[in-house]
Protein backbone atom coordinates (compact mmCIF):
# COMPACT_ATOMS: atom_id res chain seq x y z
CA UNK A 1 0.00 0.00 0.00
CA UNK A 2 1.23 3.40 -1.13
CA UNK A 3 2.34 5.82 1.96
CA UNK A 4 -0.87 7.66 3.64
CA UNK A 5 -0.65 11.42 3.71
CA UNK A 6 -2.58 11.45 7.56
CA UNK A 7 -3.29 8.22 9.61
CA UNK A 8 -5.53 8.49 12.73
CA UNK A 9 -3.98 5.52 15.36
CA UNK A 10 -5.74 4.48 18.38
CA UNK A 11 -8.97 4.65 17.79
CA UNK A 12 -10.70 3.44 20.52
CA UNK A 13 -13.75 2.13 18.27
CA UNK A 14 -14.77 2.90 15.32
CA UNK A 15 -18.32 2.70 14.39
CA UNK A 16 -19.22 3.12 10.47
CA UNK A 17 -22.24 1.92 8.02
CA UNK A 18 -20.67 -0.06 5.02
CA UNK A 19 -21.64 -0.36 1.64
CA UNK A 20 -22.83 2.87 -1.00
CA UNK A 21 -26.75 2.44 -0.63
CA UNK A 22 -29.56 3.18 1.37
CA UNK A 23 -29.81 0.29 4.52
CA UNK A 24 -33.30 -0.64 4.99
CA UNK A 25 -34.56 -3.27 7.87
CA UNK A 26 -32.39 -5.10 10.13
CA UNK A 27 -29.39 -4.24 8.07
CA UNK A 28 -29.86 -0.48 9.13
CA UNK A 29 -28.61 -1.52 12.92
CA UNK A 30 -25.93 -3.80 10.92
CA UNK A 31 -22.66 -1.50 11.06
CA UNK A 32 -19.12 -2.03 11.44
CA UNK A 33 -17.98 -2.23 15.34
CA UNK A 34 -14.17 -2.54 15.48
CA UNK A 35 -11.71 -1.58 18.70
CA UNK A 36 -8.43 -0.68 18.44
CA UNK A 37 -8.47 0.52 14.78
CA UNK A 38 -7.18 3.11 12.38
CA UNK A 39 -7.91 5.01 9.61
CA UNK A 40 -6.02 6.34 6.35
CA UNK A 41 -6.55 8.72 4.12
CA UNK A 42 -4.62 10.87 0.89
CA UNK A 43 -6.08 12.78 -1.41
CA UNK A 44 -8.67 13.69 0.64
CA UNK A 45 -10.36 9.95 0.41
CA UNK A 46 -10.21 6.83 3.25
CA UNK A 47 -7.46 4.42 1.91
CA UNK A 48 -7.71 2.54 5.02
CA UNK A 49 -10.15 1.74 8.01
CA UNK A 50 -9.39 -1.67 9.89
CA UNK A 51 -7.63 -2.80 11.98
CA UNK A 52 -4.14 -0.56 13.87
CA UNK A 53 -1.98 -3.53 12.83
CA UNK A 54 -2.87 -3.08 8.86
CA UNK A 55 -2.97 0.63 9.05
CA UNK A 56 -0.24 2.12 6.09
CA UNK A 57 2.50 4.14 6.61
CA UNK A 58 1.54 7.60 6.37
CA UNK A 59 3.87 11.09 6.70
CA UNK A 60 1.66 12.13 9.94
CA UNK A 61 0.19 10.01 12.83
CA UNK A 62 -2.42 11.15 14.86
CA UNK A 63 -3.54 9.50 17.90
CA UNK A 64 -7.14 9.57 18.58
CA UNK A 65 -6.44 8.34 22.33
CA UNK A 66 -8.70 5.45 22.27
CA UNK A 67 -11.80 8.24 20.84
CA UNK A 68 -15.01 6.96 18.98
CA UNK A 69 -14.93 7.84 15.27
CA UNK A 70 -17.44 7.50 13.01
CA UNK A 71 -17.53 9.40 9.24
CA UNK A 72 -18.89 12.91 9.65
CA UNK A 73 -22.78 13.61 10.17
CA UNK A 74 -24.70 14.25 7.12
CA UNK A 75 -27.59 16.44 7.96
CA UNK A 76 -30.16 15.89 4.86
CA UNK A 77 -32.76 18.47 5.70
CA UNK A 78 -32.49 21.94 6.85
CA UNK A 79 -33.57 25.51 6.26
CA UNK A 80 -30.21 27.06 6.62
CA UNK A 81 -31.24 30.13 4.87
CA UNK A 82 -33.11 32.93 6.50
CA UNK A 83 -33.67 36.56 7.79
CA UNK A 84 -34.51 36.87 11.04
CA UNK A 85 -36.16 34.40 13.68
CA UNK A 86 -38.91 33.70 15.42
CA UNK A 87 -38.47 33.47 19.45
CA UNK A 88 -41.59 35.82 19.71
CA UNK A 89 -43.99 32.59 18.90
CA UNK A 90 -42.81 31.08 21.74
CA UNK A 91 -44.81 32.98 23.96
CA UNK A 92 -47.89 32.44 21.74
CA UNK A 93 -47.08 28.42 21.80
CA UNK A 94 -46.99 28.78 25.86
CA UNK A 95 -50.29 30.50 25.60
CA UNK A 96 -51.85 27.62 23.59
CA UNK A 97 -51.56 28.55 19.99
CA UNK A 98 -50.49 25.77 17.45
CA UNK A 99 -47.82 25.90 14.81
CA UNK A 100 -51.04 25.77 12.66
CA UNK A 101 -52.46 28.75 14.34
CA UNK A 102 -49.57 30.59 14.09
CA UNK A 103 -49.07 30.23 10.44
CA UNK A 104 -52.81 30.79 9.84
CA UNK A 105 -52.76 34.08 11.69
CA UNK A 106 -49.98 35.30 9.26
CA UNK A 107 -46.74 34.13 11.30
CA UNK A 108 -44.45 31.06 11.12
CA UNK A 109 -43.48 30.64 7.57
CA UNK A 110 -44.82 34.11 6.35
CA UNK A 111 -42.74 36.08 8.86
CA UNK A 112 -39.75 34.66 8.14
CA UNK A 113 -40.73 35.20 4.07
CA UNK A 114 -41.35 38.92 4.79
CA UNK A 115 -37.44 38.87 6.99
CA UNK A 116 -35.92 36.96 4.09
CA UNK A 117 -37.40 39.36 1.53
CA UNK A 118 -35.91 41.97 3.25
CA UNK A 119 -32.46 40.31 3.64
CA UNK A 120 -29.69 41.33 1.19
CA UNK A 121 -27.90 38.23 -0.46
CA UNK A 122 -24.77 38.96 1.45
CA UNK A 123 -26.05 39.26 5.35
CA UNK A 124 -27.53 35.60 4.45
CA UNK A 125 -24.57 34.17 3.40
CA UNK A 126 -23.13 36.19 6.54
CA UNK A 127 -25.60 34.48 9.14
CA UNK A 128 -25.43 31.36 7.37
CA UNK A 129 -21.84 30.57 7.44
CA UNK A 130 -21.77 31.19 11.39
CA UNK A 131 -24.70 28.84 11.35
CA UNK A 132 -23.00 25.99 8.96
CA UNK A 133 -19.56 26.77 11.27
CA UNK A 134 -21.69 26.31 14.46
CA UNK A 135 -22.93 22.90 12.45
CA UNK A 136 -19.38 21.78 11.72
CA UNK A 137 -18.58 22.04 15.46
CA UNK A 138 -21.42 19.73 15.96
CA UNK A 139 -20.10 17.25 13.76
CA UNK A 140 -21.66 17.75 10.55
CA UNK A 141 -20.05 17.20 7.23
CA UNK A 142 -22.52 17.36 4.57
CA UNK A 143 -25.53 18.98 4.87
CA UNK A 144 -28.55 20.03 3.01
CA UNK A 145 -30.14 23.58 2.43
CA UNK A 146 -33.57 24.69 1.38
CA UNK A 147 -34.92 27.50 0.01
CA UNK A 148 -38.37 28.52 0.76
CA UNK A 149 -38.93 31.96 2.35
CA UNK A 150 -39.06 33.63 -0.86
CA UNK A 151 -41.66 32.60 -1.95
CA UNK A 152 -41.19 35.14 -5.24
CA UNK A 153 -38.59 34.46 -7.88
CA UNK A 154 -36.25 37.10 -6.85
CA UNK A 155 -35.56 35.62 -2.88
CA UNK A 156 -36.02 32.26 -3.81
CA UNK A 157 -33.07 32.61 -6.36
CA UNK A 158 -31.40 34.44 -3.87
CA UNK A 159 -31.04 31.88 -1.08
CA UNK A 160 -30.11 29.69 -3.02
CA UNK A 161 -27.29 31.92 -4.76
CA UNK A 162 -26.34 32.45 -1.19
CA UNK A 163 -26.38 28.47 -0.32
CA UNK A 164 -24.22 28.24 -3.06
CA UNK A 165 -21.87 31.14 -2.06
CA UNK A 166 -21.44 29.40 1.37
CA UNK A 167 -20.21 26.35 -0.30
CA UNK A 168 -16.58 27.96 -0.47
CA UNK A 169 -16.80 29.62 3.28
CA UNK A 170 -16.66 26.59 5.49
CA UNK A 171 -15.30 23.24 5.05
CA UNK A 172 -19.04 21.69 4.83
CA UNK A 173 -20.60 20.16 1.54
CA UNK A 174 -23.55 21.63 0.93
CA UNK A 175 -26.66 20.47 -1.06
CA UNK A 176 -29.39 22.85 -2.26
CA UNK A 177 -33.04 22.51 -2.69
CA UNK A 178 -35.56 24.32 -3.91
CA UNK A 179 -38.77 24.61 -1.62
CA UNK A 180 -40.87 27.37 -3.13
CA UNK A 181 -43.89 25.13 -2.89
CA UNK A 182 -43.15 25.79 1.11
CA UNK A 183 -46.50 28.21 1.72
CA UNK A 184 -48.86 30.11 -0.49
CA UNK A 185 -47.25 33.71 -0.47
CA UNK A 186 -49.89 36.30 1.36
CA UNK A 187 -50.08 37.96 -2.56
CA UNK A 188 -51.55 34.80 -3.87
CA UNK A 189 -53.90 33.69 -0.64
CA UNK A 190 -56.82 34.12 -2.79
CA UNK A 191 -54.92 32.30 -6.15
CA UNK A 192 -53.82 29.64 -5.09
CA UNK A 193 -53.30 28.05 -8.38
CA UNK A 194 -51.93 30.99 -9.59
CA UNK A 195 -48.87 30.45 -7.68
CA UNK A 196 -48.51 26.31 -8.42
CA UNK A 197 -48.42 27.81 -11.83
CA UNK A 198 -45.60 30.47 -11.23
CA UNK A 199 -43.67 27.30 -9.01
CA UNK A 200 -44.02 25.33 -12.20
CA UNK A 201 -43.59 27.29 -15.16
CA UNK A 202 -41.63 29.93 -13.95
CA UNK A 203 -39.48 29.17 -10.85
CA UNK A 204 -38.73 25.63 -11.58
CA UNK A 205 -37.41 26.42 -15.07
CA UNK A 206 -34.79 29.35 -13.85
CA UNK A 207 -33.70 27.50 -10.89
CA UNK A 208 -32.87 24.34 -13.01
CA UNK A 209 -31.51 26.23 -15.92
CA UNK A 210 -29.02 28.05 -13.20
CA UNK A 211 -28.38 24.67 -11.83
CA UNK A 212 -28.96 26.51 -8.42
CA UNK A 213 -30.87 23.23 -6.94
CA UNK A 214 -29.92 19.53 -6.75
CA UNK A 215 -33.84 18.83 -5.53
CA UNK A 216 -36.75 20.27 -5.58
CA UNK A 217 -39.38 19.84 -1.84
CA UNK A 218 -43.13 20.83 -1.20
CA UNK A 219 -44.63 21.09 1.61
CA UNK A 220 -47.62 18.98 1.76
CA UNK A 221 -50.05 19.01 4.06
CA UNK A 222 -52.93 20.95 5.81
CA UNK A 223 -52.32 24.83 5.43
CA UNK A 224 -49.93 24.05 2.71
CA UNK A 225 -50.00 22.24 -0.33
CA UNK A 226 -52.67 19.86 -1.41
CA UNK A 227 -51.57 16.18 -2.66
CA UNK A 228 -52.90 17.50 -6.53
CA UNK A 229 -50.61 20.25 -6.35
CA UNK A 230 -47.52 18.82 -4.49
CA UNK A 231 -47.33 15.75 -7.66
CA UNK A 232 -48.00 18.82 -10.20
CA UNK A 233 -44.55 20.40 -8.75
CA UNK A 234 -42.84 17.31 -8.17
CA UNK A 235 -43.67 15.99 -11.59
CA UNK A 236 -42.61 19.33 -13.12
CA UNK A 237 -39.32 19.08 -11.70
CA UNK A 238 -38.62 15.24 -12.16
CA UNK A 239 -38.86 17.02 -16.09
CA UNK A 240 -36.01 18.96 -15.51
CA UNK A 241 -33.76 16.63 -13.42
CA UNK A 242 -34.50 17.30 -10.27
CA UNK A 243 -34.85 14.92 -7.58
CA UNK A 244 -37.84 14.81 -5.50
CA UNK A 245 -37.95 15.42 -1.71
CA UNK A 246 -41.44 15.82 0.15
CA UNK A 247 -42.48 17.62 3.64
CA UNK A 248 -45.38 15.12 4.15
CA UNK A 249 -48.06 13.60 6.72
CA UNK A 250 -46.18 16.07 9.50
CA UNK A 251 -49.74 17.76 10.52
CA UNK A 252 -52.22 15.61 9.46
CA UNK A 253 -52.02 11.99 6.98
CA UNK A 254 -53.07 13.28 4.19
CA UNK A 255 -51.75 9.94 2.30
CA UNK A 256 -48.57 12.28 1.64
CA UNK A 257 -46.16 9.07 2.07
CA UNK A 258 -47.97 7.40 -0.50
CA UNK A 259 -47.83 10.55 -2.56
CA UNK A 260 -43.81 10.79 -2.10
CA UNK A 261 -43.79 7.34 -3.19
CA UNK A 262 -45.73 7.33 -6.27
CA UNK A 263 -44.24 10.52 -7.47
CA UNK A 264 -39.99 8.94 -7.11
CA UNK A 265 -38.93 11.03 -4.53
CA UNK A 266 -35.92 10.00 -3.38
CA UNK A 267 -36.83 11.12 0.62
CA UNK A 268 -39.65 11.62 2.80
CA UNK A 269 -39.58 14.09 5.86
CA UNK A 270 -41.47 14.22 8.86
CA UNK A 271 -44.16 11.26 8.29
CA UNK A 272 -45.03 11.62 11.61
CA UNK A 273 -48.88 10.71 11.03
CA UNK A 274 -47.55 8.52 8.62
CA UNK A 275 -50.46 5.19 8.17
CA UNK A 276 -49.59 1.68 7.76
CA UNK A 277 -50.31 1.94 4.16
CA UNK A 278 -48.54 5.23 4.07
CA UNK A 279 -45.25 3.20 5.59
CA UNK A 280 -45.53 0.65 3.06
CA UNK A 281 -45.66 2.51 0.14
CA UNK A 282 -42.65 3.84 1.47
CA UNK A 283 -41.34 0.49 1.29
CA UNK A 284 -42.25 -1.00 -1.77
CA UNK A 285 -40.96 2.36 -3.99
CA UNK A 286 -37.71 2.32 -1.41
CA UNK A 287 -38.03 5.93 -0.68
CA UNK A 288 -35.58 7.05 2.64
CA UNK A 289 -37.85 7.93 5.19
CA UNK A 290 -36.12 11.20 6.62
CA UNK A 291 -37.43 11.78 10.36
CA UNK A 292 -37.04 15.25 12.06
CA UNK A 293 -37.08 14.71 15.72
CA UNK A 294 -36.20 17.57 17.23
CA UNK A 295 -39.47 19.61 15.43
CA UNK A 296 -41.63 16.69 17.34
CA UNK A 297 -40.01 17.90 20.46
CA UNK A 298 -39.69 21.21 19.79
CA UNK A 299 -43.38 21.46 18.49
CA UNK A 300 -44.33 19.06 21.68
CA UNK A 301 -45.62 16.63 18.50
CA UNK A 302 -45.58 12.95 18.29
CA UNK A 303 -42.42 11.05 17.27
CA UNK A 304 -42.59 9.38 13.82
CA UNK A 305 -43.35 5.57 14.31
CA UNK A 306 -39.81 4.48 13.21
CA UNK A 307 -40.00 0.87 14.85
CA UNK A 308 -42.53 0.63 12.03
CA UNK A 309 -40.55 1.91 9.13
CA UNK A 310 -37.94 -0.67 10.09
CA UNK A 311 -39.91 -3.24 10.47
CA UNK A 312 -41.72 -2.71 7.53
CA UNK A 313 -38.19 -2.29 4.92
CA UNK A 314 -38.21 1.20 5.17
CA UNK A 315 -34.56 2.83 5.12
CA UNK A 316 -34.67 5.50 7.78
CA UNK A 317 -32.85 8.91 8.00
CA UNK A 318 -32.88 10.98 10.57
CA UNK A 319 -31.83 15.33 10.22
CA UNK A 320 -32.22 18.19 11.95
CA UNK A 321 -34.76 20.11 9.86
CA UNK A 322 -33.08 23.21 11.61
CA UNK A 323 -35.01 26.36 10.94
CA UNK A 324 -36.35 29.23 12.70
CA UNK A 325 -40.20 28.15 13.26
CA UNK A 326 -40.18 24.58 14.60
CA UNK A 327 -37.08 23.19 15.14
CA UNK A 328 -34.28 25.71 16.40
CA UNK A 329 -31.56 23.30 16.96
CA UNK A 330 -28.37 22.82 14.32
CA UNK A 331 -27.20 20.13 16.44
CA UNK A 332 -28.05 16.68 14.35
CA UNK A 333 -26.31 14.59 17.70
CA UNK A 334 -29.79 15.92 19.86
CA UNK A 335 -31.99 14.90 16.92
CA UNK A 336 -29.71 11.42 17.17
CA UNK A 337 -30.24 11.41 20.82
CA UNK A 338 -34.01 11.89 20.48
CA UNK A 339 -34.58 9.30 17.08
CA UNK A 340 -33.35 6.78 19.80
CA UNK A 341 -34.49 7.72 23.68
CA UNK A 342 -38.24 9.25 22.25
CA UNK A 343 -38.51 7.12 18.58
CA UNK A 344 -36.98 3.63 19.77
CA UNK A 345 -34.37 3.44 16.91
CA UNK A 346 -31.34 1.38 18.64
CA UNK A 347 -27.80 3.39 18.82
CA UNK A 348 -26.82 1.43 15.42
CA UNK A 349 -29.64 1.99 13.65
CA UNK A 350 -29.26 5.77 14.65
CA UNK A 351 -25.85 6.00 13.45
CA UNK A 352 -26.70 4.45 9.63
CA UNK A 353 -29.55 6.99 9.96
CA UNK A 354 -27.29 10.29 10.58
CA UNK A 355 -24.44 9.08 8.08
CA UNK A 356 -25.47 6.38 5.63
CA UNK A 357 -29.15 6.41 4.63
CA UNK A 358 -29.11 10.41 5.11
CA UNK A 359 -26.18 10.43 2.02
CA UNK A 360 -28.17 8.23 0.64
CA UNK A 361 -30.96 10.95 0.98
CA UNK A 362 -28.56 13.18 -0.97
CA UNK A 363 -27.60 11.10 -3.70
CA UNK A 364 -24.30 10.78 -2.53
CA UNK A 365 -23.79 7.36 -0.46
CA UNK A 366 -21.25 6.73 -3.47
CA UNK A 367 -18.69 8.91 -1.75
CA UNK A 368 -20.23 9.76 2.01
CA UNK A 369 -21.84 8.27 4.98
CA UNK A 370 -19.48 5.21 5.71
CA UNK A 371 -15.83 4.91 6.45
CA UNK A 372 -14.26 2.84 3.62
CA UNK A 373 -11.70 3.14 1.12
CA UNK A 374 -13.18 5.41 -2.05
CA UNK A 375 -15.16 7.81 0.01
CA UNK A 376 -14.62 11.23 1.02
CA UNK A 377 -12.77 11.21 4.17
CA UNK A 378 -15.30 13.05 6.52
CA UNK A 379 -14.96 11.74 10.22
CA UNK A 380 -15.46 13.00 13.50
CA UNK A 381 -13.33 12.34 16.48
CA UNK A 382 -15.92 12.17 19.45
CA UNK A 383 -15.25 12.63 23.69
CA UNK A 384 -17.09 9.00 23.85
CA UNK A 385 -15.04 5.61 24.34
CA UNK A 386 -18.03 3.85 22.47
CA UNK A 387 -21.26 4.50 20.33
CA UNK A 388 -23.91 4.36 23.05
CA UNK A 389 -22.33 7.16 24.83
CA UNK A 390 -22.97 9.33 21.99
CA UNK A 391 -26.83 8.67 22.33
CA UNK A 392 -26.34 8.85 25.92
CA UNK A 393 -24.77 12.20 26.85
CA UNK A 394 -27.25 14.67 25.47
CA UNK A 395 -26.81 18.56 26.46
CA UNK A 396 -23.43 18.92 25.37
CA UNK A 397 -21.27 18.77 22.28
CA UNK A 398 -19.36 15.38 22.20
CA UNK A 399 -17.44 16.61 19.25
CA UNK A 400 -13.52 16.33 20.03
CA UNK A 401 -12.34 16.68 16.15
CA UNK A 402 -13.90 16.93 12.84
CA UNK A 403 -11.73 15.70 9.69
CA UNK A 404 -13.33 17.27 6.62
CA UNK A 405 -12.16 15.41 2.94
CA UNK A 406 -8.75 14.52 4.99
CA UNK A 407 -8.20 17.41 7.55
CA UNK A 408 -8.69 18.74 10.61
CA UNK A 409 -11.17 21.31 10.10
CA UNK A 410 -12.49 23.83 12.34
CA UNK A 411 -15.12 26.31 11.67
CA UNK A 412 -14.53 29.67 9.92
CA UNK A 413 -15.40 32.96 11.77
O1 LIG B 1 -39.97 21.46 8.06
N1 LIG B 1 -42.95 21.91 7.75
C1 LIG B 1 -42.64 22.87 7.05
N2 LIG B 1 -41.54 23.59 7.08
C2 LIG B 1 -40.65 23.66 8.14
C3 LIG B 1 -41.05 24.72 9.10
C4 LIG B 1 -40.62 26.01 8.63
C5 LIG B 1 -40.98 27.16 9.53
O2 LIG B 1 -41.82 27.05 10.44
O3 LIG B 1 -40.39 28.22 9.26
C6 LIG B 1 -40.49 22.30 8.76
O4 LIG B 1 -40.85 22.07 9.91
FE1 LIG C 1 -38.44 21.09 7.00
Amino acid sequence: METAELCLVNIGCLATPLGAAARAGAAQGEIRLLRDAAVAVAGGRVVYAGPAGGAPDAARVFDCGGRLVTPGLVDAHTHLIFGGWRQRELALRLSGASYLDILRGGGGILSTVTHTRAATEDALVDKGRALLGDMLRHGTTTCECKSGYGLDLETELKQLRAARRLQDLQPVTLVPTFLGAHAVPAEFSDRRADYVNFVCDVALPRVADLSLASFCDVFCDVGAFTADESARILARAASLGLGLKAHVDELEDGGGAALAARAGCVSAEHLIRASGDGIRALARAGVIACLLPATSFYLDKPYAPARDMVAAGVAVAVATDFNPGSSPNLNLQFAMQLACLRGGLTPEEVLTAATLNAAAALRLSGEAGTLEPGKWADLVLWNAPDLPYLLYRYGTNLVHRVVKNGMFVTARL
